[in-house]
């Protein structure tokens, strides 16, 4: 059921509030400035133990595994990282048993992470799964995780359950924080912060008209970059993503720090780029980065912030609401979703269902 909307993906676009309160709900602790975590079947001791994280997941699932990472060695100060599951079962991994392993997928059904997860599990790891559908085959086979309760998800386009991802991300760095040095006041900093997130996210798809209009610029052209650096850097790679999957364009997400070390000789008329600015320690890094492919004849549209002064430049601008700085991530994707949805659109693409994908991936 469409619900009088044109696709799936642009109604589950429009459901994020919702499906964002429905994570959250119950999982916030005021008193203590943590977040309850039951399912995750882990004692605060043994939370304290892990030295070390490591998320697995595939395609965007993989992406917000590496938004994650950032978010968990920000607020919880400990090494993490995230990894292609599908590369991952297909080496050797060292498994250690200090390491907390988690499995993201909004299906629980797709095979290089589950195949991952048996391959913990084989080794004696850990594993507890961020997962969307109760009773999937990743989540009955991880000892514990924390469900997403995103709702169904129709388009093959990944969208809420992304940002559930994030928002499930968020919630164990609260979790694995509070065992070690974040303060109770910056537990609570971030419970605040993540009970804002539904009404900033709707702020933003308030938007959409106007992004429409920037679409059709970012639809006429062949090639594009999209650029972050440290937080924003998954939020290019998975803007990147949507544009591939539903609007069929070569779309290549890079390092802003890297773009000097190479691609900036592709840089010209014909290539603009998507570049993620939020206000943050990095602005100034960014916004230089932003001189540079100006002065190189590049078109850049930006994803950015209030506040964040681009002089000059003559840079159109996507403003998105700020949150905490370890939270941006969550808020800055949502208008690439709309961004990518409203190309596709122009393009007249079949949104819901594109060429040569399935929503999950369950054969070898
Ligand atoms: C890919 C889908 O095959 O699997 C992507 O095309 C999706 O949209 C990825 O992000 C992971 O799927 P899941 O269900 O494990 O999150």
């Amino acid at each position: 059921d469409l619900g009088g909307h044109p696709h799936y993906m642009a109604k589950e676009i429009q459901e994020q509030p919702e499906s964002v309160e429905r994570i959250i709900r119950g999982r916030l602790d005021d008193r203590f400035g943590v977040a309850r975590l039951d399912g995750l079947n882990l004692t605060p001791r043994e939370l304290r133990g892990f030295a070390r994280v490591k998320i697995l997941g595939c395609g965007s699932a993989y992406y917000v595994g590496q938004i994650g990472a950032t978010m968990i060695e920000e607020l919880a100060r400990i090494p993490a990282d995230a990894e292609a599951a599908s590369e991952f079962r297909y080496r050797n991994p060292i498994i250690e048993a200090d390491t907390l392993y988690i499995a993201v997928s909004q299906s629980g059904e797709t095979i290089d992470t589950a195949f991952a997860v048996e391959e913990i599990k084989r080794k004696g790891g850990r594993v507890v799964g961020l997962v969307n559908v109760v009773g999937s085959t990743i989540a009955r086979a991880c000892e514990g995780g924390v469900y997403l309760h995103a709702g169904p998800e129709i388009a093959v386009a990944s969208t809420k359950a992304l940002t559930n991802m994030a928002v499930g991300f968020a919630l164990i760095a609260l979790a694995l924080g509070r065992v070690r040095d974040l303060s109770n006041a910056d537990g609570q900093r971030i419970i605040d912060a993540i009970r804002a997130l539904p009404g900033q996210i709707k702020s933003i798809l308030d938007f959409e008209p106007e992004i429409a209009e920037h679409a059709k610029t970012v639809a006429a052209a062949k090639s594009l970059f999209f650029v972050g650096r440290v937080r924003g850097y998954p939020v290019a790679r998975e803007g990147a993503q949507k544009f591939k999957e539903i609007s069929y364009r070569h779309a290549e997400a890079y390092q802003t720090s890297e773009l000097k070390h190479g691609p900036l000789a592709l840089i010209d008329e014909e290539l603009p780029t998507v570049a993620v600015v939020p206000r943050d320690e990095l602005t100034e890094r960014n916004l230089a980065a932003v001189q540079q492919i100006k002065a190189r004849g590049g078109a850049v549209l930006a994803v950015t912030h209030e506040g964040v002064d681009f002089g000059e430049l003559g840079v159109p601008r996507i403003v998105v609401p700020k949150t905490e700085p370890e939270l941006d991530p969550i808020l800055l994707t949502i208008p690439l979703q709309l961004l990518a949805y409203h190309a596709a659109l122009t393009l007249g693409y079949d949104i819901d269902k594109p060429r040569n994908l399935a929503k999950s991936v369950t054969v070898e």
